[in-house]
């Protein structure tokens, strides 16, 4: 059974839908879940689904040592689900083509440093865009650059609030990341 670790920075409704959906789907195991933020709700729901679960600072997130902690733990995959943080060389060369990340938007549009969350919701709705979507990808040194693996649309209002399209996008997300997830192993 493979293992995976969920990696997030905050309130962690997209790793819950996965933690759910690896109770059901027994061909992997959410074995741990990890944030850079002592605070974010995502580690009360794996404390909660009674996960495994671990904090870091960005300098061991960056010198290695969440990389060997990782390894440490057997852990075949990595899903980032609303993780801020660059993923560094290390932990790209520990695990390789076995990273994921989530974008909630329709990459090459709107990513990037400092395009997360709300930003970049509040993005697409200046751009005027008339839709918006998830895209789902391999995670390489750079943000939001990876091989794509999976995209889905939906279509935006011209009165959408930021808030609104991001309610869009989150049922998206809950729907499509952990049935691809399942895809990839
Ligand atoms: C999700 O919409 C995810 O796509 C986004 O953060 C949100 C986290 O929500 N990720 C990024 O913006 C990464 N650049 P959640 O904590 O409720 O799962």
């Amino acid at each position: 059974m493979k293992k995976i670790a969920i990696l997030a920075s905050g309130n962690g409704t997209n790793a819950e839908a996965i933690i759910l959906h690896f109770k059901m789907v027994t061909k992997a195991k959410i074995a741990l879940v990890g944030s850079n933020n002592p605070q974010a709700y995502v580690l009360e729901r794996a404390e909660n689904h009674g996960i495994a679960h671990f904090t870091f600072d960005k300098k061991e997130f960056e010198n290695g040592s969440v990389n060997a902690f990782l390894l440490l733990k057997g852990i075949d995959m990595i899903i980032l689900a609303g993780f801020l943080l660059r993923v560094p060389e290390s932990i790209i060369q520990g695990f390789p083509n076995a990273i994921v990340n989530i974008h909630p938007a329709l990459l090459p549009k709107f990513g990037g440093k400092g395009m997360y969350g709300n930003r970049v919701h509040q993005a697409v709705k200046d751009a005027g865009e008339k839709v918006t979507g998830i895209t789902i990808h391999w995670v390489n040194e750079n943000y939001d650059e990876g091989k794509i693996i999976f995209q889905q649309e939906v279509p935006i209002d011209e009165s959408d609030t930021p808030e609104q399209i991001a309610e869009k996008v989150h049922v998206l997300e809950h729907k499509y990341y952990p049935k691809v997830i399942e895809s990839l192993i």
